[in-house]
């Protein structure tokens, strides 16, 4: 039998070979998922038996061919928490993490008791789990297009014990809007990618659903459609707090405040990158 060290410096090398960036990262990964061990490499020269080491290196195959590396482990982790991924839907990225950080802020700041809470463009759901995670009084809500993202979503929240609402609906649409009510704070990580971004997709990113990914020609029509919609489903100093793309700051900020919007505060993600905003609808509608 194959050690472990033999098999992870095969793996890797075919992947430095296909020329993943993230070889050992991967190959860390898979081992994890697969031999049900944090740390794999902390006993290199137990043997892997023949069935794992045949479904590690297909996995490793499966990688080569462009698969993200996400959806061939199944699960990513979010703000700490598990969420089930694959095809048809967005992987949950570390940008989006920012965008929980602000409305934590904000639920601190201004809501000591159970804020009606919807995110829409739910995806995995990974927002709205981890809000109602980490806000276990909140009323929140998941509104989401897809019928296979429905499906992630609904069994992240089995997943994290998270009892929130699950709507089929399209986020443009004023029947969905009204269907939903008014909320305190409406989140949302909308499609915000441009016809040139589309164009120059990484291949991995290409194996995501372009309905996830594409915002129109200039990756803004989400924010232009939704802002004017959902604002009227905003409760009195509520707050509209969004996600979008690199460059796309100065664009969404004047949309929200174009549309009567105040308070606009934008955070940078990890790499330095201005991510989200949150504005404050204060007049009384
Ligand atoms: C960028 S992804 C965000 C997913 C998730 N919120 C996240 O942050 O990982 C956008 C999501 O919006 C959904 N979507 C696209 N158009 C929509 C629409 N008109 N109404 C509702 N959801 C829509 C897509 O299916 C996709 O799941």
């Amino acid at each position: 039998m194959v050690s472990r060290a033999e098999l992870f410096r095969s793996c890797v090398s075919d992947l430095e070979l296909y020329g993943a960036d993230s070889a050992q990262f991967d190959t860390l990964c898979i081992f994890q998922d697969m031999l049900g061990d944090k740390n794999p490499l902390f006993k290199p020269a137990e043997p892997v038996p023949p069935d794992i080491e045949a479904r590690i290196r297909d996995l490793v195959h499966a990688r080569t061919q462009g698969q993200p590396l996400q959806y061939l482990l199944g699960k990513w982790e979010f703000f700490g928490y598990p969420f089930f991924v694959g095809s048809g839907v967005l992987i949950p990225r570390p940008d989006t993490e920012i965008l929980i950080e602000q409305v934590l802020d904000i639920c601190k700041a201004q809501y000591s008791g159970a804020p009606r809470i919807a995110d829409l463009c739910s995806g995995s759901g990974c927002i709205a789990v981890t809000l109602k995670n980490l806000l276990p009084h909140a009323d929140v809500c998941a509104v989401e297009i897809s019928d296979t993202a429905i499906g992630f979503i609904q069994k992240n929240a089995q997943l994290n014990h998270a009892d929130i609402r699950i709507v089929k609906g399209d986020v443009l649409s004023v029947q969905t809007a009204d269907v939903l009510g008014s909320f305190d704070i409406i989140v949302s990580n909308p499609p915000y990618l441009s016809q040139q971004d589309m164009d120059s997709l990484q291949a991995e990113v290409r194996c995501e659903p372009s309905l996830a990914l594409f915002g129109g020609q200039d990756g803004l029509d989400f924010y232009r459609a939704m802002t004017p919609l959902w604002k009227n489903h905003l409760n009195p100093n509520g707050w509209l707090c969004y996600e979008y793309g690199l460059g796309q700051h100065d664009d969404v900020k004047s949309i929200l405040a174009g549309n009567g919007f105040q308070n606009i505060t934008l955070r940078r993600d990890l790499a330095g990158i201005i991510r989200t905003a949150a504005a404050q609808i204060t007049e009384v509608i």
